[in-house]
């Protein structure tokens, strides 16, 4: 009879770790070659730089200490209570940076917090936030960045202690902390016939990692 309970638990838990590792699991998504700017409206790009102002994109992703870095290369380093913990380059450099990057990989990384290798992304990163922004809003900000200059510059490896910084813990946070999804606006909640999306409502998360004006 123990001997029944005990391969039942074994068994439960045996099929539990293989459901989480099912769901933990995301495939690398293809590179692409860094597509050429002449690729995107004017019109695109513009609104692009609109959505990447209110997602303060580059506020975090620009670096402040060691003498500052250039704009949307990262390595930002932001104190966290396990440790410190750098942005990543989002220029379109191909290898330092996103320039590889297709627009599903941006689309995915936003909505999911998964990188276009396929790596979860630690929630620093507010796409627990960006999850709820529209695809037409995603294609311009993917416009934006994807003409922005290229800056060949690694960030710093992020100091979180192990087992913290096996990227599969973030799994069981999404697990229990994460509903993925794009806003759908609620019409009872209409005013003068606009909706402000939640993501951007939600923005002063990343207020007190805000760089002070220089
Ligand atoms: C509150 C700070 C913060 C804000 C705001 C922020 N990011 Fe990030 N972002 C990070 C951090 C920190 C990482 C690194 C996370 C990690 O190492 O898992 C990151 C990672 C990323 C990645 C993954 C890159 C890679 O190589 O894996 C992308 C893409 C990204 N951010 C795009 C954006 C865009 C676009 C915006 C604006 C809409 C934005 N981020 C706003 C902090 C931020």
């Amino acid at each position: 009879m123990i001997k029944r309970l005990l391969a039942g638990a074994v068994g439960a838990g045996v099929l539990g770790g293989l459901g989480f590792l099912y769901y933990a699991w995301y495939p690398p998504i293809a590179t692409i070659q860094p597509p050429a700017a002449s690729s995107f409206s004017a019109e695109q790009i513009d609104r692009g730089r609109i959505v990447a102002a209110e997602g303060y994109c580059a506020e975090c992703h620009t670096r402040t200490d060691n003498g500052g870095g250039p704009e949307l290369a990262g390595d930002y380093k932001m104190e966290t209570p396990f440790g410190a913990i750098y942005s990543s380059n989002i220029t379109p450099d191909p290898e330092m940076g996103i320039g590889a990057w297709s627009e599903e990989a941006l689309r995915r990384s936003l909505r999911y917090g998964v990188s276009r290798q396929g790596v979860h992304l630690i929630p620093a990163f507010p796409y627990d936030h960006f999850t709820k922004m529209t695809d037409q809003d995603i294609s311009d900000l993917y416009a934006y960045l994807m003409t922005r200059p290229a800056v060949h510059m690694a960030r710093r490896p992020n100091e979180l202690p192990f087992p913290l910084s096996l990227r599969i813990f973030q799994a069981g946070w999404k697990l229990m902390f994460f509903t993925p999804g794009v806003y759908k606006p609620d019409p009872s909640m209409m005013r003068c016939g606009t909706v402000v999306p939640i993501w951007r409502k939600a923005m002063p998360i990343a207020a007190p990692v805000i760089r002070p004006a220089t």
